[in-house]
């Protein structure tokens, strides 16, 4: 549709995009907290014309959407490609705008006489959460091919004011921790070589003013919906100005489009809020609305998982005695981890070979799936379909599936290699023996792991990193098409691939093999800011953490498990008559309360020290909160102060009474606990939220859980 319009307006609850044509594509001239109606365009237009400088081009052009390098922009650009070094300098044309209003979404056509390529843009805003959505994606209209280096998902305008970045990092065993930088004149380039979402860089960027927190200051969020490489950059330039761009990493020379030929970006996501905690309400909110599968609205069940119990050592005999177990603990969901299938005797071999290992299982796993049926539960299965060992009969009979390039050893990574999904044979391989054993065993539920890094990924001459996302993804959606009730996990060793992109296929996570919940409870709360918790595996292990060796009482591993998707990872034949009750306690809370919790507003309750981790998961009707309060080291003062809530209804009264069983266990490191631990008094929610919670002394590695509810027609004891 030719451009006749000049701006383009999308509203939503809490935020505005305002747009503009410009003679080389859309500038985004606005995207914040809502705007009245009665804004003028012809305001806005007025104030995005800056100054001219000294010393600088003469003409001063918007940097659009796609930022080009041929209009003197110095910052990143939007596309980097070429023919052979040859048409590498685009500049674009608005050729074409559509406004979609039953989207609320605009799509932009831009041409490119010069290099014969057409960019489209595609921006959207939910009405309902005001989160921005865009991707492009880029056609070459020439006869010879294209190669493209780089082609950017999203590239936005970085708020003058915005000087700090927050981006999460971390390794096996401790993901999503948040780190704070400046941003000062340069790029900030965070790019992920992993070949998959990554332990280490997790593609998410907040911006905003220097000390942005929870509650208060302007903030920026910007994901990319991606399971592969990404680059996210920040850059501020000389002039002031700023960006924030994200898109695919690709590999060298693995986009290149022959003539006619298109690819397509994954999305980003943007949001803008005040404070932290409120980008967190807007992307859980997105992700339960239009992200995650509609499974993931059901009353989440209470996993019991073989792993860490058993390992590799699979006898019939004893995991019927664990089966047995775990259903008197409460868990509603049994399932079997790796070690069941092939040569699978330890993590050397049998990746590949997914049939049941006939000499473990003579019986099939008719025996195991006959008691967690007869005990009431729903069956589970662990798979690993991206990867081979080269101990497998899958390996030696196809070679050339793998990720490999000619000449040169592919390093192993825990003894195996990673297959190329994107060749047909792969995928089919994978679907027919995945839906044969669901169909076979009705099996409820798969966890989807993997395991390594992809090195040196190609088809033997040629990059193949980018593929493997897309190909994961189709594999996902043709399992899901053929078995409609089946629910899949997302675990890549814990959690290296945990993105929106994957979520739209997996509705819940392993969120990280480390379960001692000291380390446990700060990953959670990395992952909570953008991940909500009715998605979040969170298990109960043993007493002393397997990757750690740290010792921690029940109480403390159950209440950092309740934060999630609440489960056990745990020999619960090995539990004594004391751990078992303390255990009952915590599952009955879980089934009573999952069902708001699923849908609950997350706060991280910052303030006190760094001795707590401390959050509130607040129900939409604010009738209801919990609050998770956990030591995970010695107070600096002698005791902790007063932890002001949020979220509560300020002239509601709140009962405020522990949720936990483990009073006696706190009680010893106070003369006298507070009165509220005292009694259960009525306590209003402004009080509550301004003059917060005197909390007893915990020593570390002691955890809490409160319950704050509105109880019908309660008047409070005190005015
Ligand atoms: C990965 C997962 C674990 C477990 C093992 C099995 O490490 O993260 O939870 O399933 O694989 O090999």
């Amino acid at each position: 549709m030719p451009v006749t319009n000049t701006h383009w307006r999308l509203n939503a609850a809490t935020a505005t995009v305002l747009l503009r044509a410009t003679p080389h594509g859309p500038d985004l001239c606005y995207f914040g907290p809502a705007l009245s109606n009665s804004t003028s365009i012809d305001a806005i237009e007025a104030l995005v014309d800056d100054p001219i400088l000294h010393a600088s081009v003469d003409k001063a052009e918007a940097v659009t959407l796609c930022p080009q390098a041929s209009l003197a922009y110095t910052g990143s650009p939007g596309l980097v490609g070429h023919r052979n070094g040859r048409q590498f300098a685009h500049r674009w044309t608005l050729a074409a705008a559509e406004l979609i209003e039953s989207d609320n979404r605009v799509h932009f056509t831009l041409t490119d006489d010069h290099t014969a390529l057409a960019l489209e843009l595609h921006i959207a805003l939910d009405p309902d959460t005001s989160i921005m959505s865009m991707h492009s994606s880029l056609t070459n209209t020439g006869d010879e091919d294209f190669t493209v280096d780089w082609l950017a998902s999203a590239s936005l305008p970085l708020p003058n004011h915005h000087t700090e970045l927050m981006s999460l990092h971390g390794r096996w065993g401790g993901e999503f921790r948040e780190y704070r930088r400046p941003i000062a004149p340069g790029l900030i380039d965070i790019s992920n070589r992993h070949g998959r979402t990554s332990h280490e860089h997790s593609p998410w960027l907040v911006t905003g003013a220097a000390g942005f927190d929870e509650a208060q200051h302007d903030v920026l969020a910007v994901h990319l919906a991606w399971s592969g490489n990404t680059s996210l950059k920040v850059e501020r330039l000389a002039d002031s100005s700023g960006l924030v761009q994200v898109g695919v990493l690709p590999l060298p020379g693995e986009w290149r489009l022959a003539p006619g030929a298109t690819v397509t970006t994954p999305k980003a996501l943007v949001a803008r809020a005040d404070g932290i905690n409120a980008l967190s309400h807007a992307f859980h909110e997105h992700a339960r609305r239009h992200v995650l599968p509609a499974w993931t609205r059901s009353a989440r069940p209470i996993h019991a998982n073989s792993w860490e119990a058993v390992y590799f050592d699979h006898r019939t005999d004893t995991l019927l005695e664990l089966i047995d177990a775990c259903a008197t603990l409460g868990a509603e969901r049994f399932v079997l981890d790796d070690g069941w299938f092939g040569r699978r005797r330890n993590d050397r071999a049998g990746l590949g070979d997914w049939y049941v290992d006939p000499e473990v299982y003579p019986d099939g796993l008719h025996p195991i799936v006959g008691r967690v049926r007869q005990q009431g539960m729903q069956f589970g299965l662990w798979f690993e379909p991206e990867m081979v060992n080269p101990d497998s009969a899958l390996y030696e009979t196809h070679p050339e599936w793998t990720l490999r390039l000619d000449g040169i050893e592919t390093p192993l990574a825990r003894q195996q290699w990673v297959l190329d999904l994107s060749l047909n044979a792969v995928q089919d391989y994978l679907y027919e023996h995945i839906v044969a054993l669901v169909q076979e065993y009705a099996i409820d539920y798969i966890k989807w792991d993997m395991n390594r890094d992809l090195v040196l990924a190609g088809d033997g001459q040629c990059a193949r990193a980018a593929s493997q996302p897309e190909a994961l993804y189709t594999l996902l959606s043709r399992i899901q098409e053929a078995c409609p009730r089946l629910e899949i996990e997302s675990c890549s060793s814990g959690g290296a691939r945990i993105d929106y992109g994957v979520l739209a296929h997996t509705g819940r996570v392993w969120t990280s093999d480390n379960i001692d919940p000291i380390e446990r409870a700060r990953i959670q709360a990395g992952f909570l800011r953008f991940y909500p918790p009715e998605i979040m595996g969170a298990h109960v292990g043993h007493k002393a953490a397997h990757l750690t060796g740290r010792e921690t009482s029940l109480h403390t591993r159950a209440i950092v498990a309740l934060q999630g998707q609440y489960g056990f990872e745990i020999d619960a034949r090995r539990l004594d008559s004391d751990e078992r009750k303390a255990l009952a306690h915590y599952t009955a809370l879980y089934k009573a309360n999952r069902e708001w919790l699923s849908q609950s507003r997350y706060y991280r309750l910052n303030g006190v020290d760094e001795s707590l981790i401390a959050s509130a998961q607040v129900s939409l009707d604010q009738a209801q909160a919990w609050i998770s309060i956990v030591a995970v080291s010695a107070h600096p003062h002698s005791r902790p102060g007063r932890l002001r809530l949020a979220g509560l209804h300020k002239t509601a009264h709140y009962r405020v009474t522990l949720a936990s069983s483990n009073r006696d266990d706190v009680a010893q490191f106070s003369r006298r606990l507070p009165r509220w631990m005292r009694e259960t008094p009525l306590i209003s929610g402004d009080v509550l939220m301004q003059l917060g919670l005197p909390l007893p002394v915990l020593a570390p590695q002691k955890a809490l859980l409160v319950s704050c509810h509105v109880e019908q027609d309660a008047t409070p004891a005190t005015p």
